[in-house]
């Protein structure tokens, strides 16, 4: 009989920060995630690159525990996070930061309020320790002196900017990132890239970048992990991902239309949706 993932609280072994085994994830008959296993080492930049679809921010949502799984196992430092009482899963949520799709500032708080949220929410400590901590993250990030600007006065790159500096806010042990650079000119992006580098090599933190920026994804990883249609179809190194001899990856690194991943996920026929909608389709006698 298979040994079961999750093993006693603590008894996982120092490297690994995360664990996935066979993770499903259906939303009605959509089979999102499909088997996925996952492994994320404590200290690594892990990527999770694929196409749009492919279960990328699923994944992210699964392991972050944002949401539940339909089947499957995730170990979270050590323990069980599928059927971890709630209290104990927001005790190890405070170990995690977050940077969503689209950024998702809060609109009525300006920058110092966003960055000082998570502080408010989660902590006791004095205004005063608050705003020293506000202005170490907002200098991680150069945007040290922009604490009064509104969200609705920031670049695309700089609500970017802001939304890394709440994530780390509280040091948290590993960070997610849901296409941190999408939506930005090539400049921003490269800021970035950069900065989460930098955020993640000089603090050994652990994090986790979902993406489909190609070269962004393995520039920065230790560890490359590529989904298609809710499968991991490829994982390694960033040296091992770009030498891939596999059609699907090299479809996908190369960012050609045409190859084995198809254009449409459609399972049905073309011809046989428009004739169940006679209303809209007259064919000719
Ligand atoms: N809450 C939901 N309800 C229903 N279907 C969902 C939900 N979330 C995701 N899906 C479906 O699951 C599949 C995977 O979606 P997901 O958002 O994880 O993809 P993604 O790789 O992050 O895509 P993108 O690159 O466009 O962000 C898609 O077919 C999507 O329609
Ligand atoms: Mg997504």
């Amino acid at each position: 009989m298979k040994a079961p993932l999750v093993s006693k609280p603590g008894a996982a072994s120092v490297s690994s920060m995360i664990r996935c085994a066979n993770l499903c994830k259906k939303y009605g008959d959509v089979a999102a995630l499909d088997g996925v296993n996952l492994h994320v080492r404590k200290g690594q930049t892990t990527v999770i690159m694929g196409g749009s679809g492919s279960g990328k921010t699923t994944l992210l949502r699964l392991i972050a525990g944002l949401e539940k799984p339909t089947s499957g196992e995730i170990e979270f430092a050590g323990e069980d996070f599928v059927h971890i009482p709630r209290k104990r899963l927001y005790e190890l949520r405070e170990m995690m930061g977050m940077v969503f799709q689209y950024s998702a500032l809060l609109n009525s708080l300006n920058v110092y309020d966003n960055v000082a949220f998570p502080l408010h929410e989660h902590t006791d400590l004095d205004e005063d320790v608050i705003r020293t901590i506000v202005t170490m993250k907002l200098e991680q990030v150069g945007l040290r002196g922009m604490e009064r600007l509104m969200p609705s006065e920031l670049s695309g790159g700089m609500a970017k900017r802001v939304a890394l500096a709440r994530a780390i806010a509280m040091d948290p042990a590993i960070v997610f990132y849901d296409e941190p650079t999408s939506g930005l000119d090539p400049i921003s992006a490269g800021v970035i890239t950069t900065l989460i580098h930098d955020l993640s090599t000089k603090s050994h933190r652990t994090s986790v970048v979902v993406t489909h920026d190609v070269q962004a994804g393995l520039s920065i990883a230790d560890h490359v992990v590529l989904l298609w249609q809710g499968r991991v179809i490829a994982e390694g190194g960033p040296e091992d991902i770009r030498h891939s001899e596999d059609e699907r990856v090299r479809q996908f690194i190369e960012g050609r239309p045409d190859g084995p991943i198809p254009f449409s996920r459609s399972t049905t026929s073309y011809l046989d949706d428009l004739l169940s909608h006679p209303g809209t389709v007259r064919m000719r006698p």
